[in-house]
Order: C-alpha cells, then sequence, then structure tokens
C-alpha cells in the first residue's frame, strides 16, 4: 500500500517517523506496510532517506497509480487546494491537518471525494493528536450532541498558564516564542483565529452545513492583562481561551474567547500546551478529551489514524459520506 506525503516540515516529517516506528502496528491493522512513495517538498534534505522518494513534482504523485492515499501537511491555501482537488479527482484519498484549508474549503473537497468514491479525511486539523472528530462522528453517531467546548489553542494556554504563575502577557509570549510554541507572528493564535477555524469545523460537522469562520463572534487573549488573570486567581477562577458551540434547535450558537472558569471546571485544570474538549451528548452525558494539539508526532499520530481507516475503507470499496455541505 503506497502513500505520498505534501510538504516534509513539523508534520510531514512526524508522518515519516510514525509510519516506519510504528511499521508493526500498521501492519498488524492492515495486514501490509505502509510504504511512503512520494514526499513532495521544496528542499533537498541531504543525508536524509527521504531523499529518495523526494519530488519537486505534484505530478509524479498524481500520475503514479500505485499511490492510494495522499498527506497533505504543507499548509497553506494555495497550492494545497489545487493539489488535493487534484488527488481527490485522481480517485486517491486524502489525508490532511490543515485546518485553514479544512475551514475554507471542507465541503467542496467532500463532495470531491464523494463524488470520485474516495474519502477525504482531517482528524489532525482539530486539536492535532486529540481523536475528536472520529469520536463525534462514530464513536458518538448515535448521541445528540448538545454541545461541544474546549480549549483548542495550546500557545494561548500556554501564556494564560504562565500569566497565571505571575508573567506579564509579553514575557509570556515571548517565552511562547523562544519554546517553538509561538511563531514569530503570533496574531492566528493570541487573537483566536486558529481555536475559532477548529471550531468552525466541529460545528460544520454538528449541524451539517457549512459554518463560515468569519461568522463566529471571536476575542483572543491580547487584552487580558495579568492583574485580571491574579484578581480570578484570588477568587477561585482560572482565565482560558474557551472555544464552544451549543446547538439550539438544530442552529449552532458558537463563541471564541476568555473566559473565568471555576477552578474545579475540568478546562481550568488543563495547563500549559495541552488541549481538552469537552463533548455533550443528550443520553451519554459529558465525555472530556485532552492531549497534546500540536507537535509533530502527536499531529502525526492523527494523520496516520486517518491512513489507516482510509486504506480500510479502500480495501472494503466503501468511502464516508460527506460530513456536510455548502
Ligand atoms: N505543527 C503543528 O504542530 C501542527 C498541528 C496541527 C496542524 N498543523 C497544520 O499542518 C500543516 C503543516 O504544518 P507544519 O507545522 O508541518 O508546517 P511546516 O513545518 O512549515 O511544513 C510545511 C512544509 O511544506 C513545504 N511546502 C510548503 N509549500 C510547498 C509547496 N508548494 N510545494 C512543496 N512543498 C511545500 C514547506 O517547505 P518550505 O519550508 O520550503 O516552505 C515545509 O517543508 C499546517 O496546515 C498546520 O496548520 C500543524
Amino acid at each position: 500500500m503506497k502513500a505520498a506525503i505534501l510538504g516534509f516540515g513539523t508534520v510531514g516529517s512526524g508522518v515519516w517517523k510514525v509510519l516506519k516506528e510504528n511499521q508493526e502496528q500498521v501492519k498488524r491493522y492492515l495486514g501490509a506496510p505502509v510504504e511512503i512513495a512520494h514526499v513532495l517538498d521544496l528542499r533537498t534534505f541531504e543525508g536524509h532517506p527521504v531523499q529518495q522518494v523526494l519530488t519537486q513534482n505534484i505530478e509524479d504523485i498524481i500520475t503514479d497509480p500505485e499511490v492510494e492515499v495522499v498527506v497533505e501537511c504543507m499548509g497553506g491555501l494555495h497550492p494545497a487546494y489545487e493539489f488535493v482537488h487534484q488527488a481527490l479527482t485522481e480517485g486517491k484519498a486524502v489525508v490532511t491537518s490543515n485546518k485553514a484549508l479544512v475551514a475554507a474549503y471542507g465541503a467542496d473537497l467532500m463532495e470531491t471525494a464523494c463524488d470520485h468514491q474516495t474519502d477525504f479525511f482531517f482528524e489532525a486539523s482539530v486539536c492535532g493528536g486529540i481523536p475528536v472528530l472520529r469520536t463525534i462522528r462514530h464513536s458518538l453517531a448515535q448521541e445528540q450532541i448538545l454541545a461541544v467546548e474546549g480549549i483548542f489553542n495550546g500557545t494561548t494556554n500556554f501564556i494564560l498558564s504562565r500569566m497565571e504563575q505571575g508573567l506579564t502577557y509579553e514575557a509570556a509570549l515571548a517565552e511562547a516564542q523562544a519554546k517553538g510554541y509561538a511563531e514569530a507572528d503570533p496574531t492566528a493564535d493570541v487573537e483566536g483565529i486558529d481555536a475559532c477555524r477548529k471550531l468552525a469545523i466541529i460545528a460544520s460537522m454538528l449541524c451539517g452545513h457549512a459554518v463560515r469562520y468569519e461568522d463566529i463572534p471571536t476575542e483572543g487573549i491580547t487584552k487580558v492583562t495579568s492583574e485580571e488573570v491574579q484578581q480570578m486567581r484570588a477568587v477561585g477562577k482560572r482565565i482560558r481561551l474557551i472555544a464552544r458551540v451549543t446547538m439550539e434547535n438544530g442552529t449552532p450558537v458558537m463563541k471564541v474567547g476568555p473566559e473565568a472558569i471555576d477552578a474545579g471546571h475540568p478546562l481550568a485544570q488543563v495547563k500549559d500546551v495541552y488541549n481538552a474538549v469537552l463533548i455533550r451528548g443528550n443520553m451519554v452525558g459529558d465525555i472530556m478529551l485532552q492531549g497534546q494539539g500540536a507537535g509533530s508526532e502527536a499531529t502525526a499520530s492523527a494523520i496516520v489514524s486517518d491512513v489507516l481507516n482510509a486504506l480500510n475503507d479502500r480495501r472494503r470499496g466503501i468511502f464516508e459520506p460527506a460530513c456536510w455541505t455548502e
């Protein structure tokens, strides 16, 4: 079974590692190993074994009939959209970690996948290694989901955790950048945009039609001061950046913003770069998933899970219907 990876950065190299180091687990699940036949990247990776399968030409992947699944982890909208669309049109399954792509073109790409009887999966695009989407879609398919809320962004949670320990916002952000948790331009994280895109994906899945992330009221953490954090701490509360969707008569009501929650609340216990998702079903009650919402290996683990599911579907001659439409 052959796969290709688009983008050999943090996540793409993690996918390589997971498929190599956990090949026994992969074989046990599929009955055969997954071979990485091509890796598309602009760099050359001198001395790395990936060199043997490296290409700079997407056509090498699209036209290889043996490639069954394409993993997109280049990021950005273009040319990611065109490459993914082309792969689906050729009947290949596609797995992505690209939340910007799914939030903007999810319905379009799922429709293309269905038209060509293949899968388009994106578990890693929401909270990295935490299996949120598959839990909602499969394990809780029988439930009316009443609400999903959580801490969807590790960078801002790290900053708020450090502010709780007495740091200013600026000092906490600088530390997050030094540790590689925050990018040089941290806008998407600290303004809540990253969490908002993930919420749009979950909300679209809950209501079955595309929710525009631009329509979600969103506030980041840039206005939160260390004084506020300490004041809340003194009265037994913790400030967290909470993303929430509640289903009201079939309509999703959504918000992303900082909230002061009781120190005993499960989400208040989530510290540093960790993410957590609380799912409320009408029969099962509350379920909380917590784990690494980013990072090379955790995110790659979610991708490989999708790869295995897509390859299993192909073997059985099935594909998943679209989670939502326009
Ligand atoms: N990092 C995480 O923890 C994490 C977690 C969850 C989801 N994600 C998502 O996963 C995606 C990838 O993130 P990442 O952190 O792995 O990014 P990254 O480290 O920047 O890796 C992206 C790779 O793709 C290559 N690339 C970009 N455009 C290309 C093109 N047109 N042709 C060939 N190669 C191209 C880049 O090459 P150059 O460096 O030469 O540009 C780079 O090697 C993003 O959508 C991100 O939001 C990341």
